[in-house]
């Protein structure tokens, strides 16, 4: 239902455990006490859509700058992948090739895609793991096409797991591994010959973490970039 929360924003809920849309943000000019408020909305309710930002690039790179210190593409263009964006802080997650043309369906770079579209946390393969994504649209598919955006409650999931097994998670604090290569064969198992992805770096990340939610809530971390766990 449609409620303000003490302040200048409208919340509409989208979804009974989570998930709502926030209007009334003026993207030009948000006063601290607004952030505060955009803040505390994805906090509660893990995912917000904002409709009609009017954001450009140059907004949405300093907007995603507000909460924090920002993830870049650097690690891969110093690998020698060309950048198509302006900004090394925006990751093209496009099937589209430096000169704009589309990524034939067959070609290494769709493959690569293809790990995009299984469950996921972004960059989860790494140490540092993005505590926060924002996606722009720049342009929505025509409906019933597909091309939507999931999103999973893993807060919710963790609460309604059974018992002895939610206890036996936090007894014993596992640690699981995480793997880009793992998801990207996983997704496209003919993609990556010759790459084992055991012999290659993986992060660890506690399978059970703590959120930074008022009420003190758990979320569980199965993903698809989980190959083990230690
Ligand atoms: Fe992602």
């Amino acid at each position: 239902m449609p409620h303000k929360e003490d302040g200048h924003l409208d919340i509409i809920e989208l979804h009974p455990t989570f998930a709502a849309e926030v209007r009334g943000v003026n993207f030009e000019d948000i006063q601290p006490s607004v952030f505060d408020e955009i803040h505390a909305a994805i906090t509660k309710y893990g995912v917000v859509k904002f409709p009609k930002t009017g954001l450009d690039d140059t907004g949405h790179v300093k907007f995603s700058a507000s909460f924090g210190e920002l993830d870049d593409v650097s690690p891969y263009t110093k690998l020698g992948k060309k950048h198509r964006l302006a900004f090394e802080q925006l990751f093209d997650v496009s099937n589209l090739l430096e000169d704009g043309s589309v990524a034939p369906v067959e070609s290494h770079r769709s493959a690569m895609n293809k790990g995009n579209s299984l469950f996921h946390v972004d960059s989860s393969f790494n140490p540092r793991r993005a505590g926060y994504s924002l996606l722009r649209a720049h342009q929505l598919p025509p409906k019933g096409t597909g091309g939507a955006t999931q999103y999973a409650d893993m807060r919710t999931a963790f609460e309604e797991l059974p018992e002895d097994l939610k206890k036996e998670l936090l007894e014993k604090d596992y640690v699981a591994c995480h793997s880009l290569y793992h998801s990207r064969k996983t997704a496209s198992p003919g993609s990556l010959p010759g790459i084992n992805p055991e012999d290659h770096f993986m992060s660890r990340h506690r399978l059970v973490q703590r959120t930074n939610t008022p009420v003190v809530r758990q979320r569980t971390t199965l993903i698809c970039t989980i190959r083990s766990r230690g």
